[in-house]
């Protein structure tokens, strides 16, 4: 593990990585990203989330319709072209990754569906909720760090999920079981680099607002 990059460094490289090589991933890695998620904390330690590794092409096809529908809803009602953090060129160069993973997510090795397991089916509300989703974003989370210093790439992916009784059905999740982001894992085409973040200054209060 000594050749393995130092977690800062990984955190600071840690970018959306879309375009993704064919190349099969071992599954002992695979296992590994999810051993990682694994480590991370749950409300109440019941350790209630749960991962698909999805390898199988035409389980891949069914997943890849689903997020193409998302992606083409999400570009057509886009009404964000610049942020003051990202100028319109890297935004449209940000959708240009979108479309080309959309194209190409039934070929990328591995789709990771990170999953919680409720007691009893959540109330939609709570499952489309933003504060729903504690107990799986740590996970998911460290399964990004852990793609990077891997040398792999993954990106958290969410339109998917734009028809979830679909989304749910094609992976046979039962009622009490929800999905919350899918993350595609591969080799990377391109190469790591540094994110691009607002200045610490910009978004830190102290004491109060
Ligand atoms: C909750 C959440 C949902 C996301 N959904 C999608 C998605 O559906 N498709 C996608 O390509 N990226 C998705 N992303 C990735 C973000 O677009 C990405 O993290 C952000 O643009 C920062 O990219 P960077 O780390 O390369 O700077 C999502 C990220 C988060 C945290």
């Amino acid at each position: 593990m000594a050749d393995e990059p130092k977690l800062f460094e990984v955190m600071y490289t840690c970018r959306a990585m879309r375009r993704l090589k064919p190349d099969p991933v071992p599954e002992e890695l695979l296992l590994r990203l999810i051993d990682a998620a694994n480590q991370a904390p749950s409300g109440s330690n019941l350790q209630n989330a749960r991962w698909i590794i999805v390898r199988d092409r035409a389980q891949k096809e069914r997943l890849a319709e689903l997020n193409r529908k998302g992606v083409e809803r999400y570009i057509q009602e886009q009404r964000i072209p610049e942020l003051p953090h990202q100028p319109r060129e890297k935004r449209e160069r940000m959708l240009k990754a979108v479309l080309w993973q959309a194209e190409h997510m039934a070929e990328i090795p591995a789709l990771i569906i990170a999953c919680l397991e409720f007691l009893a089916p959540p109330p939609d509300t709570f499952a489309a909720g933003a504060n729903a989703g504690g107990s799986i974003w740590p996970g998911v989370q460290n399964l990004l760090l852990a793609a990077r210093a891997l040398g792999l790439g993954a990106t958290p992916t969410t339109l998917v999920f734009s028809d979830r009784p679909a989304a749910k059905a094609v992976l046979g999740l039962p009622e009490n079981v929800e999905p919350f982001c899918m993350i595609p894992v591969g080799w990377p085409m391109g190469r790591f680099g540094p994110v691009s973040r607002r200045p610490v200054q910009e978004i830190v209060h102290w004491d109060r607002w």
